[in-house]
């Protein structure tokens, strides 16, 4: 019988995370077939996509921090009843672009609203239900976003747009949380050329698999 494995990925913008994912998730399609559920945050549901298009909109809707915080949770909470969970339930494998980790770094370290208040709500919305496994791919700031201005073809997002340190604060704080929590948050090079970056995160989750077989 398998195991249920929850595993999360996260990354500051530029870390590479969609190109990683789309290599993996196609060989581990072949490898786990229906067994593999793969989904994102914000997103993943009807509820939950609406709720993204209100916190990703073409133009600044003069959103409330605070407002923000508790729409990517309440996301989250919606995301976990309808996709996650059913799927733990029966056993499947779920990888899921981004989880509780974006929040606590975006808005409790970028937004500077503290990693305490986010992990606050964020448990409210959870309910204990943390990922086996996070895979977090590390960029510098700089780096990272010149590959979004060099891959971006004229479309930025809302975060695209904020400042150089509110993009540090975010990466310093999945730094922070990657050292306390380093037994759950996997770290990656993602300064390194892509196929060595996938084969590094390939090794990870082949390890998590092999543990919970
Ligand atoms: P992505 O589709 O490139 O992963 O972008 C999602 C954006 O949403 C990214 O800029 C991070 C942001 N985000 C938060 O700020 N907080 C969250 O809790 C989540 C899930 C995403």
């Amino acid at each position: 019988m398998p195991k249920p494995i929850f595993i999360s990925f996260e990354g500051p913008e530029g870390a590479g995370k969609t190109s990683v994912l789309e290599a993996l998730i196609s060989e581990l399609k072949t490898k786990l077939g229906d067994n593999l559920v793969t989904t994102r945050e914000p997103g993943g549901n009807p509820i939950s996509e609406v709720i993204r298009s209100i916190l990703q909109p073409e133009e600044d809707n003069g959103m409330d921090k605070r407002t923000e915080a508790l729409l990517y949770t309440a996301a989250r909470r919606q995301h976990l009843v309808e996709n996650i969970k059913p799927a733990l339930d029966q056993n499947k494998i779920v990888i899921s672009d981004r989880y509780v980790d974006s929040s606590l770094a975006y808005q409790g370290g970028g937004r500077g609203l503290g990693i305490d208040n986010i992990w606050e709500i964020n448990q409210f919305a959870i309910d204990g239900l943390l990922p086996d496994m996070t895979i977090y791919l590390d960029v510098p700031v700089e780096i990272g976003l010149a590959r979004v201005n060099e891959n971006r073809q004229g479309k930025i997002d809302r975060l695209d747009k904020e400042s150089i340190s509110f993009h540090q604060k975010v990466r310093e704080t999945y730094l922070k949380l990657q050292s306390e929590f380093s037994d759950r948050i996997k770290i990656v090079d993602a300064t390194q050329p892509l196929n060595k970056v996938i084969d590094d995160t390939r090794i990870l989750i082949n390890q998590i698999l092999e543990d919970k077989s």
